[in-house]
């Protein structure tokens, strides 16, 4: 038994995510924690909402509420929804949580101590009439390039321009509309993560084993052009977490928070101490996952996430950690995902794009999307949702191969033999050959999950069920029945092993259907087999069980043509 940390980019606060978001990291380590679980291992499983920054302050505007209030409301729309998709997140925090607002100041200390931290003098635009610095998007005027009224202060929207604030014609506040602009010189705190460069090459040449597309993004940020370069990490907004160097002041930052990217991935720490408060421990709970000199020298960190977040997860966090000059435990592996498109263009969380969480639980439970997504997950190129695509997958592998298996299982045997595992007769030379390559397949599928590969173990898993609906077309214990009911009482019990077997390997892809199976069979033993001939005998002739609901039903074309038309625009 192992201890393994599993974390998941934090998703941010304004609005809730569509499937693209959810494939990209979420529910990849809720695969992967699951799985880790039923091996037997400790996990810790940690996400959150990453609550600060502008985004969040111009969704709250937007929604003319207090942000606090916004963000508070959101998580509780995101938990749900994470329940819904049956994320089994230890703790499913928030980064404007005491404990985060705490940690990031004392990383910051930490850092300040060990002459990281450089104070820098910048020219910003400043709102008299707001009385505060804005940042670049909360300025907007005329754009120099095509004359779009509306343009932002960092880029126009309407011709893709990246801009200035001084670049814009009659600039004005997006907060107040007002036109009396300065600009002024302020402060901020700037990373200095230049001179850890060594150590962070150092530190990733030294993993093993790194996906390619995680070790090339980081290799470029160290290499290309300039460089590492140093990083700002105060901004000047109220909401976020307030500048001060662990307990002590931070003198002329009074005003200042810091950059959300700088407090997120701290979360994940803070996130476990959260889950330690809330669970009345004391914070040996959460340090024995997080410190080297507390217990988690035997930890393996995971971390699952976009590839667009692997930068921060590569060079900047790790730069926090390092920097800090302390016993933190940093990342063993990182598993990044590329993107997962929508019908022909992409997920689109600003556009309303296409389908998104709420909306997807309100058409079918969690597990058909579960199976979807993860059996078709972004790994080595980016991929794309279709509904012909998912109507195909559902109606074909959970419909006609594991669903039907397990619904011609138990409604034959309740028919011939009762609602009992029946007795009589022996397994022979087909049965054996089936044990065999089941125990293949249990080797393949396992050494997949350990190495994180989702795509191939959903398709050894898909290989399983259909050895087992081979075996019992071949076997045709209807057939047999008429002429040696001992014959096929001894392939009915067998199979019933098998839905059993099903129920404990497919638990961490779809764990709902796994659960029904399991009730069904009345099964008190969910453990994960070592060997696959003696999980075939694990439920003993006269064994209970009952015929459950139908497991996975059909998508007619009707619905998927209705669903395409009704996803096909944008949500408002
Ligand atoms: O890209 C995103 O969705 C970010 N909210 C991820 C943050 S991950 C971490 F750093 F906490
Ligand atoms: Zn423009």
């Amino acid at each position: 038994m192992a201890r393994i940390l599993i974390t998941s980019a934090i998703p941010y606060i304004n609005g809730i995510k569509h499937l693209g978001n959810l494939v990209g990291s979420q529910l990849p380590a809720d695969l992967y924690a699951r799985y880790a679980r039923a091996r037997g291992n400790e996990v810790m499983f940690i996400c959150a909402t990453d609550e600060h920054g502008t985004p969040a302050e111009l969704a709250a505007a937007k929604a003319g509420k207090p942000v606090a209030d916004y963000c508070a409301e959101m998580w509780a729309v995101q938990k749900e929804l994470s329940d819904g998709f049956r994320l089994s997140f230890d703790k499913f925090g928030r980064s404007s949580s005491p404990q985060n607002h705490r940690l990031t100041q004392y990383f910051a200390g930490k850092l300040a101590e060990n002459g990281l931290i450089e104070e820098v003098s910048e020219k910003q635009v400043y709102s008299v009439a707001d009385g505060r610095f804005l940042p670049d998007r909360y300025i907007e005027g005329t754009c120099p390039n095509c004359g779009y009224d509306r343009a932002r202060g960092d880029q126009c929207e309407n011709c893709t321009k990246q801009l200035d604030p001084t670049d814009l014609i009659d600039p004005r506040s997006a907060v107040s509309g007002s036109t009396d602009l300065e600009v002024r010189e302020t402060k901020h705190l700037y990373l200095r993560q230049s001179t850890l460069k060594d150590q962070l090459d150092a530190w990733i040449d030294g993993q093993e084993g790194w996906p390619i597309l995680t070790t090339s993004i980081a290799k470029k940020w160290l290499h290309d052009g300039d460089g590492l370069q140093d990083r700002g990490i105060t901004r000047d907004l109220d909401w976020g977490v307030p500048v001060r160097k662990g307990d002590e002041p931070w003198p002329g930052m009074e005003d200042k928070v810091f950059y959300v990217w700088f407090d997120a991935p701290i979360e994940y720490i803070a996130a476990t101490k959260e889950w330690a408060d809330a669970e009345g421990l004391d914070d040996s709970a959460w340090r024995r996952w997080w410190r080297l000199d507390e217990g988690a020298d035997d930890v393996r960190y995971v971390q699952f996430m976009g590839k667009d977040n692997v930068p921060f997860h590569t060079l900047s966090f790790p730069a926090t950690i390092i920097g800090s000059g302390e016993p933190w435990k940093l990342v063993d592996y990182i598993k990044s995902f590329n993107y997962l498109n929508y019908d022909g263009g992409q997920f689109s969380t600003s556009q309303g794009r296409g389908v998104f969480m709420d909306q997807a639980l309100a058409i079918l439970p969690a597990d058909y999307w579960r199976w979807w997504l993860l059996s078709h997950t972004p790994e080595t190129s980016d991929a794309e949702f279709t509904w012909e695509n998912f109507q195909a997958s559902v109606n074909k592998d959970l419909a006609d191969v594991l669903g039907n298996f397990v619904s011609r299982v138990t409604k034959f045997c309740r028919s011939r033999f009762g609602e009992a595992v029946p007795g009589g007769g022996a397994g022979g030379a087909r049965e054996a050959a089936l044990t065999a390559d089941l125990q293949a397949r249990l080797t393949a599928y396992e050494g997949h999950m350990d190495a994180i590969e989702v795509r191939k173990s959903a398709a050894e898993l898909r290989a399983m069920w259909a050895a087992g609906n081979e075996y019992l077309q071949e076997a045709a214990p209807w057939a047999v029945f008429k002429e040696d009911p001992d014959q096929a009482a001894a392939i009915i019990r067998l199979s019933l092993n098998l839905i059993r077997l099903y129920a404990v390997l497919s638990a961490p892809f779809i764990p709902d259907a796994s659960a029904t199976m399991l009730t069904a069979l009345k099964a008190e033993d969910a453990e994960w087999p070592d060997d696959v001939g003696a999980a075939l005998d694990a439920l003993p002739a006269g064994h209970g069980f009952s015929v459950p609901e139908n497991l996975f039903r059909k998508i007619s074309d009707e619905e998927r043509e209705e669903w395409q038309a009704r996803f096909a625009g944008v949500r408002s």
